[in-house]
């Protein structure tokens, strides 16, 4: 039977078998997807020998996506622009394909929101690998503004300078932060130590659009502070979590399963820790 998994270290509170098992129940088809814990130090063995059996794709997550991106034979577009990759398939010709889902499936949790992006003005907070990954498919959906602010300036205009022929994205201080955003994304790592990342609480109007790409059984303290200021739709990460799985599923299988099930699924199954995307302190729950 065909086999997939997701690799990382460490990874045994992974959730991309449940997911993907649920998925390929779903759509009645036949493989087995397992974690597997690879050597710090050899992730390309670990790789070498999946593909050598009857390993036909996997998930890779932190501490290997960089690593995978090297090791892939060739790339998607998206997988250049992001700089690291999550999914990897074997091809029937024997090719390895690199790419990366993560943007796309918080493009997906969006819309599942019914957020509207197409000219929307997007702040994106953080400038880590995180915010990398979906600065292309959050440009690819015409907003009229993504602005990314950082702690450390510097790293949010070495994005700009990354994504600037896509659109319209610029790069500013969390200080000088003002004026109507109708979506605010954190892609910080700070609601990892429950903080929250130093902006004005005037930038949540009642009817932005919050999202923080980590997700928890309880809120975030990010989306926790929204909330009280009265923001309205308030999202976690959960969701990018599943939509991410689904377009690997998509890539590997030819069909794109169904996501909202799973979500809730998930979300029942949900323990108490902070958990998030491509996060490196939550490595094995991240997948
Ligand atoms: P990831 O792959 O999750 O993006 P990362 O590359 O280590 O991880 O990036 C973490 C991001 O969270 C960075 O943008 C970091 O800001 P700096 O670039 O200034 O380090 C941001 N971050 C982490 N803790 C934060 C905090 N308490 N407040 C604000 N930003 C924080």
């Amino acid at each position: 039977m065909d086999q997939y998994a997701v690799f990382g270290n460490p990874i045994k509170h992974s959730k991309s078998p449940f997911i993907h098992t649920l998925f390929a129940h779903q759509t009645a088809q036949q493989l087995i997807y397992t974690a597997i814990e690879a050597p710090i130090d050899d992730f390309k063995g670990s790789l070498n020998h999946f593909f050598a059996g009857a390993g036909k794709g996997c998930n890779i997550t932190v501490p290997f996506k960089e690593q995978a991106f090297q090791y892939a034979q060739q790339l998607t577009d998206r997988a250049t622009l992001a700089g690291a990759v999550n999914t990897l398939k074997l091809t029937d010709d024997g090719l390895i394909i690199g790419d990366n889902t993560d943007g796309a499936g918080l493009i997906l949790d969006l819309k599942n929101n019914h957020i509207d992006l197409k000219d929307a003005r997007i702040l994106l907070l953080g400038a880590g690998g995180a915010t990398r990954g979906v600065c292309g498919p959050l440009l690819a959906e015409s907003p009229k503004e993504l602005i990314i602010a950082n702690r450390t300036f510097s790293k949010a205009e070495t994005l700009v300078g990354i994504f600037s022929g896509l659109g319209n994205i610029s790069a500013i201080e969390f200080s000088n932060l003002e004026g109507e955003f109708d979506l605010i994304i954190n892609a910080t790592s700070a609601s990892l130590s429950g903080e929250v990342p130093p902006i004005s609480a005037a930038l949540v109007r009642p009817e932005t659009a919050i999202y923080d790409m980590m997700y928890s059984a309880q809120p975030t303290a990010f989306n926790k502070w929204a909330k009280q200021l009265g923001a309205r739709l308030v999202i976690d990460g959960l969701g990018m979590l599943v939509g991410q799985a689904a377009e690997s599923f998509a890539m590997w299988r030819g069909l794109k399963p169904r996501t909202k099930q799973v979500l809730t699924e998930l979300r029942h199954n949900l323990s108490n820790k902070i958990l998030k995307i491509g996060e490196k302190h939550a490595v094995s729950s991240c997948k």
